[in-house]
This record gives C-alpha cells, structure tokens and sequence, in this order.
C-alpha cells in the first residue's frame, strides 16, 4: 500500500560554500522516525601513482560532508538542498520512518560489485517501487580500498540515494575498508548495528572481522582456524550484543537480520564454510523468533527454511552468477539468476517479492508476524 499519510513539506537551506564543486552526493543516511543525515563529498585533491606498466594512475582524495538533522517528525517528507541556491543536483527529498505501526516497503539487493549495467537495472527498478530504504546484503563493490570503485557504486546509486536510505552490510569485497565507514553514517559502530521502523527490528552484523586479512581463513585450508583463533573475542562479543539486542525487542511484529556470507549455501564448495558458520551462530535466530536472515556472497537466490526463520540468499545484483550444486534438506528454492527483492511489510503479515532483471516476479515467500 502506497503511504498515504499527511504529507509535511518543509526546507532545509544548508548553506555551505559558495561553490560545493560536489563529486558524490547528496544522498540520505541513518534515516530514523525523528532524524537524518544528508551526505556528500567534495574533490579534496589528486595524487598520481606510476604502475608497472609506466601508466599513471590519478587517486582523487574526497572530504565527506555530514549534516545531521534532528528533532523531525516521524513519517514526514523534508526537502533538503545543500547549497541553498535551488540546482537540482544539490537537491533531495527523503521520508522520516514511522514511529507507529504503519505498512512500508523496503528493497534488499547484494553483490552489486560488478557488471555495473545490471546492478544499474535493479536500481532504476526500485527507485520506480520508492521503498522507504534499502538494505544491501555486502560486497557492493570489487575492491573496497579502490576509490573508483566507490565513485562508481555512488554514481550507479546517485538517484535512488538522494531520498532513499541506504543501509549495508560488511561483505569481504568491503575488505574492512575506512571509506566504507567515510561515505556511510549508520548506527551504533557502524559494523553490526540495528534499527526499527515501527514494530519492525532490523539488524545488520558483521561476519567478516576486524582482520580481514587472515590467509589461513582466505586460503581455506583450514576452516576450524577462523572460528577458533581468528576474532573469536570479536564474534563473541557480536553475538552477545545480538542476544541482548534481539531480548530487548522480544515484542517485535518483525524481526530482519542481514549479513554477507550465508549460513546455508547450496554452492559446493562453501558448503562446509557456511556449516562452520551455522555452527558458531547456533540457534540464535531460530530461538529468537527471528522470520527472516537475508545474506548475499553467493551469487544465486537461495530460500531455506529452518525453525520458522527464513534464510534467504541474495545476491543477484550484478557479480557473475554461481552455479547451485549442492541443494541442502533446508532449501525451498534456488535459482541462478540476477535479482533482488521488494518486501512489503503489512500490519499483519509481510510478503517478500523476488524480482529478476526482466521486471517479473518469481518468487513470493509470506512472513506471519510474530505472535
Ligand atoms: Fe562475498
């Protein structure tokens, strides 16, 4: 259902220099029921490095600009233009989240790091359906130490990012990169996190680790290595974090908990991996009443079904799909295709559509709420 609230126009005239000379942005971040942020960065300078090969390599420098707006009303839309003086490139709007228990739709994609015309697709699909946000299940880009490729998520994204709210996750493309934490304002810090939309929960963790460079990990020579040595005090301290975050709301209608690598992979070779993963993480979810684990890393769609929760495998916005050869007790159904997937959330039930790069629907999964 479209929202049909009462609409609340009101203008924000940031003024910031005379010429903003902006390079990504404006784009809309931290969205809450009574606050927000509004992004963007300028050209700081260039620096030039030499290959190998002899070519020169020009490595622009950006300054992230943040300005918080507080003390809004819930469910609201505010305009924002950053320069004050009315050119549409500086220009946004963007819609509060409701304090109350109201209908709202969000979009969920993952895996956005390559073939940019895909990824482009979907989201010119999603900015057609106005989400109230969307989540990004990681690895939205190759190289998260890359500039470029940063420059080239912002610029597929410019559109939609401008009023809607954009909430990711940590992927192993991310590489625990600082310009993920400089271009994203996000809660708590910033790696696992959560936030509400009425009596809906949402949680984004991290599954990656503080060091992202383990070769024993990496090499996958030696799974029991990562969960015994490597970050177990990090991961410990996550799932706590998690339990008491998921007690504190046990009254939620809908409770959604998204992260990058799966717990249930119908991909051969990381089946083992995704055990190890299950394993650590336990019944957490399933104990919890949690209805849905959305993930990415495997370039598929996967829906499996355990213990009333839902784990749901996105990743279909662009990096080169994975073949399924490995389908496991759990799974519903796997599709290898470029997709992503449009949840309707409802006062009393949620359904989550499965849209491939065409426009068609194919695949529709029901959530009850919690009782
Ligand atoms: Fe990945």
């Amino acid at each position: 259902m479209k929202k049909t609230i009462l609409i609340l126009i009101l203008q924000y005239f940031i003024i910031a220099q005379p010429s903003l000379d902006i390079a990504i942005g404006p784009y809309i971040q931290n969205v809450t029921d009574h606050s927000a942020v509004v992004c963007w960065s300028t050209l700081k300078s260039n620096s030039f490095t030499i290959e190998k090969s002899g070519k020169i390599r020009t490595i622009p420098q950006y300054e992230n600009h943040e300005m918080i707006l507080s003390s809004l009303k819930s469910n609201t839309e505010y305009s924002y233009d950053i320069g004050g003086k009315g050119i549409p490139e500086e220009m946004g709007t963007f819609i509060t989240f409701p304090s109350e228990i109201e209908p709202f739709q969000f979009a969920v994609l993952g895996d956005s790091r390559s073939r940019h015309d895909v990824h482009s697709k979907h989201v010119n699909r999603i900015i057609e359906k106005t989400p109230l946000f969307v989540l990004n299940t990681g690895d939205m880009i190759e190289d998260g130490l890359n500039i470029h490729h940063w420059r080239t998520f912002f610029d597929v994204n410019k559109n939609l990012m401008r009023s809607i709210p954009y909430f990711p996750t940590l992927g192993n493309h991310e590489k625990d990169s600082p310009y993920y934490y400089g271009f994203f304002n996000l809660p708590n810090n910033e790696r696992y996190y959560s936030f509400s939309v009425g009596d809906a929960l949402f949680i984004s963790l991290d599954l990656e680790g503080i060091q992202y460079q383990t070769p024993d990990y990496l090499n996958k020579e030696n799974l029991d290595y990562f969960w015994n040595n490597h970050e177990l005090h990090y991961f410990e301290e996550q799932k706590k974090w998690l339990e008491h975050t998921l007690n504190l709301h046990d009254d939620a209608g809908y409770i959604f908990v998204f992260f990058h690598q799966p717990l249930i992979s119908v991909k051969k070779s990381r089946v083992e991996e995704s055990k190890m993963r299950r394993k650590f993480w336990g019944d957490i979810f399933e104990r919890h009443g949690v209805q849905v684990v959305f993930s990415g890393h495997d370039h598929h769609y996967h829906h499996a079904l355990s213990g009333g929760t839902h784990y749901i495998t996105t990743a279909g916005a662009g990096a080169g799909l994975y073949d399924i050869d490995a389908l496991q007790p759990e799974t519903v159904k796997a599709i290898k295709t470029e997709h992503f997937i449009f949840a309707d959330v409802k006062k009393n039930s949620a359904i989550l559509n499965v849209i491939d790069i065409n426009g068609d629907q194919i695949d529709t999964i029901s959530i009850d709420k919690r009782k």
